[in-house]
């Protein structure tokens, strides 16, 4: 890759191909998601960190004025990649942890055992703010190194107001979009799970309120019941905050319905979702957030993917990145197990995380294609053909990233 040039313009010229989800609405559900456009020996012109045009070289007109010229020969463009669902505001690591799981032991019985997520927050309390903000702008570096443009991040590993509001702020200050994961787990000066709630909703929520933008829930045996989860996410709403869920990770215990009475954005993870689920998500507005990279990194079933956006479900994917249950910030990785795992077209895997997961985080009108007005966020795949996204299993298929219409050093 080259560039000459200055100027607010950008001329992406020569791609290979040019890949985005088709049309203007979102979520794209059913056939719509797997409806991807492609342009063959194509340009993009960004103006002031927007997409001004697309096209084939063939039709390219003399653009006027100065304007930066990136021949990308050799490469493919698809819109930047959004995670929707990362945990990246942590300390430390978890890899006794997995050396041990690897010997037998299972994430919920080192979870019970007073390790896995409590593991995490020990580190994360210990690491001060400017150690958190620090850790975040890595995982941030390493997230765009695999193509990621936008990402979300939850908080859940401080589970105290300081270490919670700490870690909001340090994911805003890393760029990310920041969700409130006060009820990830009930930590140790609490009772219980109830009393835990009163505390996050009386002492946390006033000025969580203020710093995220979602907040999530952990619905599960050994976390939060559909009570508690319901006490907690009905306060988030009133305080104006949008909702997700963590539900069905490993058992079925009232996520779906829960999440569609609330109107939430998402219930995520799905892996133990019946038809029941799948139906009823479908026939709803709430995204199901598919997070393969998790089921394979515990040994756990895969969530029925086909299964969704056959019955018509608004299907995205994420990586759930985070030191316990997904080690991996590579949105390209889950590409790859959507395509062999889930049953799902490189098509369908690169609408699930662009404009899908851009709708998850209410952004779908700015990021997520590459058309004029949207965003310049722009993938460049070192690759002859742009499915080798998902097809090029675990290689280094990002060649360059494009972040408001400027091409950025990659780390
Ligand atoms: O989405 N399931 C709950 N929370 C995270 C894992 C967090 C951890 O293990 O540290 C998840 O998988
Ligand atoms: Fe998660």
């Amino acid at each position: 890759m080259s560039s000459t040039g200055g100027g607010s313009r950008l001329l992406i010229r020569d791609l290979v191909q040019l890949a985005t989800p088709r049309g203007a609405g979102a979520p794209l559900r059913g056939p719509a998601l797997g409806d991807v456009e492609v342009l063959e020996d194509a340009y993009v012109l960004c103006r002031d960190g927007t997409v001004e045009a697309i096209g084939r070289m063939r039709d390219l007109r003399a653009v006027d004025g100065e304007v930066e010229e990136l021949d990308a020969r050799g490469l493919c463009a698809v819109p930047g990649l959004v995670d929707c669902h990362t945990h990246a505001c942590f300390a430390g690591d978890r890899v006794e942890e997995f050396a041990m799981r690897a010997g037998g032991a299972t994430y919920e019985e080192l979870h019970a055992a007073g390790g896995g997520i409590m593991a995490t927050v020990n580190a994360t309390r210990a690491a001060g703010e400017s150690g958190l903000a620090e850790a975040v702008r890595t995982h941030r570096a390493w997230m765009l190194r695999t193509g990621t443009t936008t990402f979300e991040s939850k908080s859940g590993y401080g589970l105290d107001r300081e270490t919670e509001l700490a870690s909001l702020r340090a994911i805003a200050a890393a760029g990310g979009v920041p969700t409130w994961l006060g009820a990830h787990a009930v930590p140790p000066e609490f009772a219980d799970a109830d009393a835990y709630v009163d505390y996050l909703l009386s002492e946390v929520l006033p000025q969580a309120a203020e710093l995220a933008e979602a907040a999530d829930v952990f619905l599960e045996r050994g976390a939060f019941d559909a009570a508690q989860s319901r006490r907690y996410l009905e306060a988030c709403a009133a305080a104006g905050l949008a909702l997700r869920l963590h539900g069905d990770q490993f058992t079925e215990r009232g996520a779906v319905p829960l999440a569609i009475e609330l109107g939430a954005r998402s219930v995520d993870h799905l892996e133990a979702t019946g038809e029941d689920g799948v139906r009823a998500l479908a026939a709803s507005g709430v995204a199901a957030v598919l997070l393969p990279a998790s089921a394979l990194f515990l040994g756990r079933p895969m969530p029925p993917g086909r299964a969704l956006v056959d019955a018509g479900a608004a299907v995205a994917l994420a990586t759930d990145f985070n030191p316990g249950s997904a080690f991996s910030e590579s949105l390209p990785l889950v590409c790859s197990l959507a395509a062999t795992q889930l049953g799902l077209s490189p098509a369908e895997a690169l609408s699930a995380c662009t404009v899908n997961a851009a709708d998850v985080l209410g952004r779908s009108d700015r990021l997520g294609r590459l058309a004029p007005g949207y965003a310049a966020d722009i993938v460049l795949l070192d690759a002859p053909d742009w499915r080798y996204l998902a097809y090029h299993l675990g290689g280094h298929v990002v060649g360059g990233v494009v972040v408001a219409g400027r091409p950025v050093a990659l780390p």
